[in-house]
């Protein structure tokens, strides 16, 4: 999956790279690295908020690292494993704070990756990651969340667990907007004597409090989940007797989910569009509807969008005022299926 065809790239949003670019003057304010490691540094959105000489990036998918080293950042096309760890270790030694957005929750074996941070981490070092919400997904049932690159979906209190087992802890936690609520997990060794902030234990307390800890939470889930695909489906086949055409903004991994979860094909979508140049002039997996280039503009005849990128829905509305003012609507099918 993460090889040279890789499509994405987190410079494609707005979103990302303010949000990336916040953080990275936080890091230089407050936490004052001398050496920084990005693990998945996808097209150097975030590195290239730092000094060259001051972040190494690691990043598997070759077409996107291409980017990276074209823009003389120093990226190697690696993925995150024992071999790298161990070479990352000789070339450059420790590092005082390891990021990962939207990475660590792809890979299986979490043990092996928080043991190789640990080894990589100095000792009053951070690793601070970002990963969507367990919490928020399920709040908001956002099943789209599980689909095959995400592994896992973290909840505070399962990542402590795990961090514990490798001699890491979370000490800070922040709520973001980003990809349908994530959180930003701040670690640090155990042995490092950071205090513990208030916002780390606010969100145990949520969780538990909401019932992630109890099976019965997901089965519930389960029941909205079904409620969310029949609702959905009935928009799509009330919209279809009705001739309207209905175009898709945002072929997502998670749109992909939905639409195969609810039996939505190219009967229902006329096409999608997407920035992604890699995406383009491709098909949806498993519902066929072609992906096309968006160019800034929406088809006068269409009336109703599917959002398949609902996790930039802010972003995305904001640059569709001309197609909203002309009475345009989208299809949203989180925290339950409706037309905005
Ligand atoms: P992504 O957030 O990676 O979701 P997933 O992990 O589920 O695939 O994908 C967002 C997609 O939406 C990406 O292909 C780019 C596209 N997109 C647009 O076409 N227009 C936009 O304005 C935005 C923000 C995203």
């Amino acid at each position: 999956m993460f090889n040279n065809t890789y499509p994405y790239r987190s410079s494609m949003s707005t979103t990302v790279s303010k949000s990336f670019k916040l953080l990275a003057n936080i890091i230089k304010k407050k936490l004052k690295p001398k050496l920084i490691l990005e693990i998945g540094s996808n097209d150097g959105t975030f590195m290239r908020n730092f000094n060259k000489n001051k972040i190494i990036g690691i990043e598997p998918c070759k077409n996107v690292e291409k980017i990276t080293k074209q823009k003389k950042l120093n990226t190697h096309p690696l993925y995150w494993n024992d071999k790298t760890a161990k070479f990352l270790r000789s070339k450059y030694g420790k590092f005082d704070l390891i990021f990962s957005a939207n990475t660590l929750s792809h890979i299986k074996n979490l043990d092996n990756v928080f043991k190789n941070v640990y080894n990589l981490l100095s000792e009053t070092g951070v690793l601070i990651i970002e990963d969507p919400s367990l919490l928020e997904c399920l709040k908001k049932n956002t099943y789209d969340q599980f689909y095959n690159e995400h592994i896992y979906v973290f909840s505070c209190v399962a990542l402590n667990k795990i961090l514990k087992k490798n001699k890491l802890e979370i000490y800070k936690v922040e709520k973001l907007n980003i990809h349908g609520g994530s959180n930003r997990y701040f670690i640090k060794k155990i042995s490092d004597k950071k205090n513990i902030d208030k916002s780390f234990l606010k969100q145990i307390k949520n969780e538990k409090k909401y019932g992630l800890t109890n099976k019965k939470t997901y089965f519930k889930f389960a029941k909205r989940v079904n409620k969310s695909k029949n609702k959905l489906r009935s928009i799509f086949v009330k919209l279809k007797k009705q001739k309207n055409k209905v175009i898709g903004y945002g072929a997502t991994a998670k749109s992909t989910t939905i639409l195969n979860f609810c039996n939505i094909n190219n009967n229902y979508i006329e096409y999608f569009l997407d920035t992604t140049q890699d995406k383009q002039n491709k098909y949806t997996p498993g519902t066929k509807i072609k992906i096309i280039k968006y160019k800034n503009e929406i088809e006068k005849n269409i009336k109703y969008i599917f959002l398949g990128a609902w996790n930039f829905k802010e972003e995305i509305l904001k640059k569709e005022k001309k197609f909203i003012k002309r009475g345009g609507k989208f299809i949203i099918h989180t925290p339950y299926p409706k037309i905005i």
